[in-house]
């Protein structure tokens, strides 16, 4: 399908231009490779934004045109990396002022506002790299899908490692059947709420440090007082109004190349176990189960996947790993009928029994720049391979996952197709949430 393309006079090339003889160029620019240049707004640009924000920008066709952060005291790394970018605080205000001068969008805020900042750019068209989890909520996920797709932009979430040779090298090791078919994965991360665990109050009030606009960080959430070395920066992801816990942090990550690997999209099934949680911060360890659909690359109608953080582990006999060796602190293990294959986050996979697999070389598979491949495929007008259409369903997963971590117990049966958790108001409640006014995302229809 072709995609939104760029406006046509950047696609003019100075190669093209000349060959067309045009007007005169000085020769210095004749022979010059050709270029393209993408106009690129980041929104958040300090924190993962500096990282995103600086690789996208080592791109040689990108030229940054507007950079927006609500703290204006975290400008300095991207000011220097490219002097003279004008500055925003809020996202409304960069889109309006500079309209059809940005081409594409990165967004690196918390978690809470990444659907309505790219779902305001996408409306007018602008293509998006958005952080993971995509969303904060299940349909908030639904509806950049569909605005992705129904736009024709190209997209990609930023779950870097989706990139990485290591995990590339997993998925084929799946899908060329080196272990089988498999029977079950189970995923895992050692962190879990960061500091904020089982917290059912909310801090005492602060001064709002000079520079921080707090009302554009609330954003499309309800209004709280400013608390100090509590929210912002990074320390929000505890908070559910805010963040998505440990499974929103890495599920996106871990759980990615079980996606790509398997096949598998939108579970049937979720149960979350974890010591109880509170109506403020996400739970410290928990166990969540997700049933999906088989595939070709799975074993039987149904396949569990099992994710664990906060410190659990599946039990490492199941591994079936030589003596003095441990699960690593973090990735995925596969469990197929002939070996298992356990894929850490982020290092070559490992294949086990070892004898079995002592002789079997890896397949020598490229790493690549996940930003650099978004900017050439807005160029190009291609997509990515971890669109909206690919990180929508996976992010829609984790966020289910969230659901069932609020009602520890449970099992949730959930109809994809009709986006509904069958027999479960309050969890169906759960899909979605309200919005401040100023903020608020709206259904594609
Ligand atoms: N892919 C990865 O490896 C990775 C790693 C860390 C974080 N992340 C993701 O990146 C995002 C940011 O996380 P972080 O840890 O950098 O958070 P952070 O709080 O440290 O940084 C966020 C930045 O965005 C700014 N910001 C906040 N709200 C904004 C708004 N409404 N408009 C403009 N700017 C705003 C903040 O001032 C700050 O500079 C999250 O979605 C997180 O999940 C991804």
């Amino acid at each position: 399908m072709t995609q939104a393309r760029l406006p046509r006079r950047r696609f003019l090339t100075r190669s093209a231009v000349a060959a067309t003889g045009m007007f005169a160029m000085p020769s210095i620019l004749r022979a010059a490779p050709a270029r393209q240049e993408l106009h690129v707004a980041a929104i958040g640009v300090n924190g993962m934004g500096w990282s995103d924000l600086s690789n996208v920008g080592s791109h040689a066709s990108v030229k940054f045109v507007g950079f927006c952060d609500i703290d204006a005291a975290r400008f300095d790394k991207a000011d220097a990396a490219f002097v003279g970018v004008p500055h925003f605080a809020d996202y409304r205000q960069l889109l309006a002022d500079l309209g059809a001068k940005v081409d594409a969008v990165i967004v690196s805020t918390p978690d809470h506002m990444h659907a309505p900042i790219a779902m305001a750019a996408m409306k007018l068209g602008k293509h998006v790299y958005c952080q993971k989890p995509l969303t904060h909520t299940v349909w908030e996920s639904r509806q950049m899908r569909l605005l992705a797709t129904q736009k024709k932009l190209t997209t990609q979430m930023g779950n870097q490692i989706h990139s990485n040779a290591e995990y590339r090298q997993g998925v084929r090791l799946i899908q060329e059947g080196v272990i089988g078919k498999v029977r079950e994965v189970h995923s895992w991360v050692g962190v879990q709420g960061r500091q904020h665990c089982n917290r059912t109050d909310r801090p005492a009030d602060a001064p709002i440090p000079k520079g921080v606009n707090w009302d554009l960080w609330l954003g499309a959430a309800p209004v709280r007082e400013f608390a100090a070395d509590v929210y912002h920066p990074f320390k929000w992801r505890d908070w559910q109004d805010f963040g998505s816990g440990a499974l929103g942090d890495f599920g996106c990550h871990i759980l990615d190349p079980v996606f790509t690997a398997l096949e598998i999209q939108a579970p049937i099934s979720i149960e979350a176990a974890n010591g109880g949680t509170t109506s403020e911060v996400w739970p410290g360890p928990e166990t969540v189960t997700f049933e999906f659909p088989g595939t070709k690359y799975t074993l039987g109608s149904t396949i569990k996947v099992i994710w664990r953080d906060g410190g659990l582990k599946p039990p490492a006999e199941l591994a079936q790993l030589p003596a003095g060796v441990d699960l690593p602190g973090a990735g995925s293990l596969f469990i197929g009928e002939g070996g298992v294959m356990v894929l850490p986050h982020v290092a070559s996979p490992l294949l086990y029994p070892q004898e079995k697999y002592a002789d079997m070389k890896l397949p020598d598979v490229k790493g690549t720049s996940h930003w650099h491949d978004w900017v050439d495929a807005v160029i190009s007008g291609q997509k990515t391979t971890d669109g909206f259409e690919y990180a929508g369903p996976l992010s829609e997963t984790v966020q289910l996952g969230n659901i069932a971590a609020r009602l520890p117990g449970t099992k949730l049966q959930w109809n994809t197709e009709t986006m509904a958790i069958t027999g479960h108001d309050s969890a169906a409640a759960m899909l979605t949430k309200s919005y401040r006014p100023g903020f608020e995302v709206e259904a594609v229809v």
